[in-house]
C-alpha cells in the first residue's frame, strides 16, 4: 500500500513536471517575444509578476481568450492577440508561468465575478 502511494505521487509529478516543461516550450514559440521571464520587460508584463498576481486558471483563460478577460484585468480589448493554439498548450503555458512564483500564492487575485 505505501509503495503504492510512491508510485502514484511519482506519476504525479512526472507528470506535472511534463505539463512545465511543454510549457516552456509553448512560451519560447509563443509568447516570449512580447513577455519576457527575466524582468526584461517586453510589450506585454515579464510572466513573474503575472506567476505573483494571477490564478492558473485566469492565466490559461486570458491567453486562450484576451477579449473574456480584459475587463476584470483592466486591459483594453486588443490589447493582447488572440493566439492559435490548442486548449492543452493554453493549459501547459498556464502551468509553466504559474511554476515560476511557487511560494506566492497568497498574492494571488481572485477573478472577481
Ligand atoms: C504580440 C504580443 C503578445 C504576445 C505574442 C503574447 N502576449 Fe500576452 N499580453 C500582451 C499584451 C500587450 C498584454 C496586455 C498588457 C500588458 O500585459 O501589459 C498581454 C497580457 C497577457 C496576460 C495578462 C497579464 C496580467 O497579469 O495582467 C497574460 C496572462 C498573457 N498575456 C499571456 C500570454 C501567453 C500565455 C502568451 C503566449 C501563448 C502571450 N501572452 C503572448 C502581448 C502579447
Amino acid at each position: 500500500m505505501k509503495k503504492f502511494g510512491i508510485l502514484i505521487a511519482l506519476i504525479a509529478t512526472t507528470y506535472l513536471q511534463a505539463d512545465v516543461e511543454a510549457g516552456k516550450a509553448v512560451h519560447q514559440a509563443n509568447c516570449a517575444t512580447c513577455h519576457s521571464t527575466d524582468m526584461r520587460g517586453g510589450l506585454g508584463r515579464d510572466f513573474n509578476l503575472v506567476s505573483y498576481t494571477r490564478t492558473k486558471k485566469d492565466i490559461a483563460q486570458y491567453a486562450k481568450d484576451p477579449y473574456s478577460l480584459y475587463k476584470e484585468f483592466g486591459y483594453s480589448a486588443n490589447a493582447m492577440p488572440t493566439l492559435p493554439l490548442t486548449d492543452k498548450e493554453f493549459e501547459d503555458v498556464a502551468d509553466y508561468i504559474d511554476s515560476l512564483q511557487p511560494f506566492k500564492e497568497w498574492m494571488k487575485k481572485t477573478k472577481k465575478k
